[in-house]
């Protein structure tokens, strides 16, 4: 009954080494050593030509249970093992939730876009509404329908950004007006007086470009607002009045306002405004150059040349317009020393606003 001793210890044998697996893995490698074709249990089921015919029933039988019972106590013992490694899987993986979590910074509208909302506001109080242009404009309404002829300096290559097409020639538009990148918002009053009813109260607010190096007083690109005021009786005084009321409301009530007269090719008479400066209180300072005043926009009364291109009735219409750079009365409302601040992005410096 030898082989019958062997069964019996080859049982006790195998059932205590899947108790002491360690792993599904090992119990795996575990399973394949008895249950596999070259296993030791096949073994003993092959073996089963060499046992005498009168004990092969019982023989058949015990190997049959051993079968049975190594596979019952392997599913078992893989159940145990598959998951506690699952359990160890996931407390491994599970997350901190009591980190403090990384911050994301949360943006804000940048100084210029917020000081561009204030001074349309300003004027949406009384009662002008917004139009928007493009950035890419024809000379006409750049220069020629704003009363500057073609041999105005500021239309040089050299002045003005022209957009070209792929040859590298100025693109055209209906093969006569050059296309350029606009040098100032004035080009929508053009448009404006062409396509609107009359009054006419606007304000334009917009990019506009310069073929200008930056340094602290100058951009190649910056913000500017067009106001413009086309009505019945509208005289020099609405202008001066409208201007003053606007530098108030933001720059504040102490500061006072004069008016240069100036030329600007669209409007006659044309005057710049200057803001008394805020440092010094308008007695003088580095700031104001000694001057006690800082200039601010351009402005005038619509050159009848202008309605010419529009087809405007200057015997019964007049109005005024006004320009002003949003970037400059930011460094005056702020004392910013430097334009090129506003575009670098540094936010130790934007965060202050
Ligand atoms: N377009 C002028 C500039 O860029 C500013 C300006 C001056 C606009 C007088 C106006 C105006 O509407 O009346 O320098």
């Amino acid at each position: 009954m030898s082989l019958v001793t062997d069964i019996e210890e080859q049982q006790s044998a195998v059932l205590a080494r899947i108790a002491l697996s360690g792993s599904t893995a090992e119990l795996e490698e575990l399973r394949i050593a008895v249950l596999g074709k070259k296993g030791s249990l096949t073994g003993l089921l092959r073996g089963m030509g060499q046992v005498p015919p009168e004990e092969r029933a019982l023989v058949g039988r015990l190997v049959n249970e051993l079968r049975d019972v190594v596979e019952a106590a392997l599913g078992l013992r893989h159940e145990e093992l598959a998951s506690a490694e699952l359990e160890a899987r996931i407390s491994a993986e599970a997350l901190d939730v009591t980190l403090p979590a990384r911050a994301r910074p949360l943006g804000t509208q940048h100084l210029i876009s917020r000081l561009t909302e204030e001074i349309v506001e300003v004027f949406r109080g009384i009662g002008y509404r917004v139009v928007s242009g493009t950035e890419i404009e024809t000379d006409y309404y750049n220069f020629t329908a704003l009363n500057s002829p073609p041999d105005h300096p500021s239309r040089g290559l050299q002045d003005t950004f022209y957009v070209v097409d792929r040859s590298g020639a100025v693109a055209a538009i209906t093969g006569e007006s050059d296309v350029v990148l606009r040098s100032q918002t004035s080009g929508v009053q053009v448009h404006t007086m062409e396509d609107s009813e009359l009054p006419i109260y606007i304000l334009a607010p917009g990019r506009v470009y310069r073929r200008d190096v930056a340094d602290p007083t100058h951009l190649p690109q910056f913000t500017q607002i067009e106001g413009l005021v086309v009505d019945r009786g509208i005289t020099f005084g609405d202008l001066k009045g409208t201007l003053e009321y606007f530098c108030q409301q933001v720059f504040g009530s102490e500061r006072k306002t004069r008016f240069r007269p100036h030329f600007f090719p669209f409007t006659e008479p044309s005057a710049e405004v200057d803001v008394s400066c805020g440092i010094c209180g308008g007695v003088g300072c580095r700031s104001c150059g000694g001057t006690g005043w800082l200039e601010i926009l351009g402005c005038g009364m619509v050159d009848p040349n202008v309605y010419g291109f529009v087809g405007i009735n200057p015997e019964l219409y007049s109005g005024f317009a006004f320009g002003l750079g949003v970037e400059r009365i930011a460094c005056l409302k702020y004392n910013v020393p430097d334009l090129r601040m506003l575009l670098e992005g540094d936010m130790r410096f934007l965060r202050q606003f």
